[in-house]
């Protein structure tokens, strides 16, 4: 075979950019912008742990009935369109649960069927599937541990757990919810505890994760970081 069918026939490289981190850390605006830029796809991974949570509640199964949620995620009927003004929706069984699936007790309800190793296994391949050319940028908690350990790039997001919890106080309040900082505190805390210290995936850099500490930083900034990274990594450089 000649060099040149080989190199036709060699599968194409679909780059991806994995952004892991807690709770409120901004991975989900970050990953927006970068992704729009590249012209990349997004994955939203938290975005299936809530979708399965709140199936889980819409069947009455419990948040802790392992085979029973092994079950659900295999057949969680989701759509993830654009609606006619251009914003993201989420379907879940047909019904829009776009909002709904942002609450802090659907939040709540991810991360304890998150915490169940057959749920996992259950949404890898479905995860995986997300990556489609031209590349994708991955968000979520082990996109670069687990999910897609040969991403070309890693970046690790984190805030301090007050910094955090203001962001999610001001966007609650600016929906025109009701919030206590005090409580987002602690359940910010209670989610990272969970999301750190389970047994299965935890939440963790990848070895060679860029660190990225955003309390002080802007999002203009932290953007600006991943670029550069983006920059010296060949796969990816091309897109900028
Ligand atoms: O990112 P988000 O807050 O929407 O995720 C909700 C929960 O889903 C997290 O607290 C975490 O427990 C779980 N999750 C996970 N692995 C991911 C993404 C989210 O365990 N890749």
């Amino acid at each position: 075979m000649s060099a040149e069918i080989e190199k036709k026939m060699a599968p194409v490289h679909i780059p991806v950019i994995a952004i892991d981190g807690p709770s409120g850390s901004g991975k989900g605006t970050i990953a927006h912008r970068v992704a729009t830029r590249l012209g990349f796809h997004v994955l939203d991974s938290g975005a299936l742990y809530r979708l399965l949570g709140a199936a889980a509640q819409r069947h009455a199964v419990a948040v802790d009935n392992e085979a029973a949620l092994e079950v659900l995620a295999a057949h969680l009927d989701v759509q993830f369109l654009v609606d006619d003004q251009g914003e993201a929706q989420i379907l879940l069984e047909g019904e829009d649960v776009t909002n709904a699936i942002r609450t802090e007790e659907a939040g709540r309800a991810a991360s304890q069927v998150a915490a169940l190793p057959r749920v996992r296994s259950a949404l890898l391949a479905r995860q995986q599937a997300f990556r489609e050319v031209p590349g994708l940028v991955a968000d979520g908690r082990d996109m670069g541990t687990v999910v897609f350990p040969a991403a070309d790039l890693k970046i690790f997001l984190t805030a301090s757990a007050e910094a955090r919890a203001e962001r999610r106080y001001r966007q609650l309040l600016e929906k025109g919810f009701d919030a206590s900082l005090a409580a987002l505190v602690e359940d910010i805390q209670a989610r990272d505890d969970r999301d750190t210290q389970r047994s299965i995936a935890p939440l963790k850099p990848a070895d060679t994760a860029l660190v990225l500490d955003s309390t002080d930083l802007g999002i203009d900034a932290v953007v600006q970081r991943v670029f550069d990274a983006a920059s010296a990594v060949p796969a990816l450089a091309k897109y900028l």
